[in-house]
């Protein structure tokens, strides 16, 4: 165990809330970054010679930072629960912990994926842009007509916590529910949720929802063949990570008019956004702000800390990735 006042702390961007002040009010060095991030040779020459580092969901952080970093590291804690962005396999050879937020972020991720829910099928970013254009509208009976939800299939790909909470909001709309998982999702079950393939769900869904992890089995798996699955007039969320879906290929299944739309939080290549999906119809487009509120942010904040303060004092993150007992 190390000397537990003697840590150095990178937190690599300002975060919401003051938990890292616990983290200096506990005697550990902490060096803050700002409002932006650090271009990546910034960070690898910051992380030099630091126990813990706090990163973002969009830092790297792989053998060459690890290397960067220097044998001294204990843990990674990431502020977010998606942990794609961590060479996890490579932390656990070298005895560092992984840590992440999960939970404190669900209900807020689980209103944004109803809130592109309700955008596309309501055709809510038209709308919006129709009226902020100044062109001329008025009523009319066949004015922007959606789609409605009530009694319509929801399909839940990746039945964990996210993904529960997405399907307990659909029961105002008393949808039918179905889910895609690995092994069968008693919290889902419980909602009258049946349990089926991807290639089904995608069939007979009207609304696929993304809910994975970004793995090597998840990235591209809604790819052009999967978009043929589904129905004309289906639409397509994800709050989960970009990379899930092929998104030169959900354009084209979107000019093809192989489903009706999609709601996306998230992107690829963030902050890049696809270029071909800015000109697909139905499309609505959100800067990944699935855990955007302040309760779940300072949440975030609160765990990532605890999660460091917790391997720095000897024990394991209160929420971790890997497992070095
Ligand atoms: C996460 O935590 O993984 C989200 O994508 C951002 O909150």
């Amino acid at each position: 165990m190390m000397d537990d006042r003697q840590g150095r702390v990178l937190v690599s961007r300002a975060l919401p809330g003051d938990s890292v002040m616990s983290l200096r009010d506990a005697g550990y060095q902490v060096e803050v970054g700002g409002a932006s991030l650090w271009p990546r040779d910034e960070l690898l020459r910051r992380v030099v010679g630091v126990d813990a580092l706090l990163c973002q969901l969009s830092e790297q952080i792989d053998e060459a930072l690890l290397d960067a970093a220097g044998p001294q590291l204990r843990i990674v804690s990431n502020y977010a629960v998606g942990t794609n962005n961590i060479d996890v396999a490579a932390c656990t050879t070298r005895r560092i912990w992984v840590g992440h937020t999960p939970d404190v972020l669900t209900e807020a991720t689980a209103d944004v994926a109803w809130a592109l829910i309700l955008a596309v099928a309501r055709r809510i970013g038209e709308a919006e842009r129709l009226v902020r254009s100044g062109a001329p509208w008025q009523w009319s009976p066949s004015l922007l007509l959606g789609r409605e939800l009530s009694g319509a299939t929801l399909a839940i790909i990746g039945p964990g916590r996210i993904g529960t909470a997405v399907a307990q909001r659909s029961q105002g709309w008393r949808m039918r529910l179905l889910y895609v998982g690995h092994r069968r999702a008693q919290p889902l079950e419980s909602l009258g949720a049946e349990r089926a393939s991807l290639r089904d769900a995608l069939q007979q869904a009207d609304v696929v929802s993304l809910h994975v992890p970004l793995t090597e089995q998840t990235r591209g798996m809604i790819d052009a063949e999967a978009l043929r699955l589904m129905k004309s007039t289906a639409v397509l969320i994800n709050t989960a990570r970009g990379a899930v879906i092929d998104e030169m290929a959900l354009a084209a299944a979107l000019q093809q008019g192989q489903l009706a739309g999609a709601g996306l939080d998230v992107h690829a290549e963030e902050p890049r956004v696809c270029p071909a999906l800015l000109d697909a119809p139905g499309v609505v487009l959100l800067p990944h702000i699935g855990s955007a509120t302040r309760r779940a942010r300072e949440a975030m904040a609160t765990i990532a800390v605890a999660n460091i303060s917790q391997v720095l004092g000897g024990s394991p993150p209160v929420r971790a990735v890997n497992d070095l007992r």
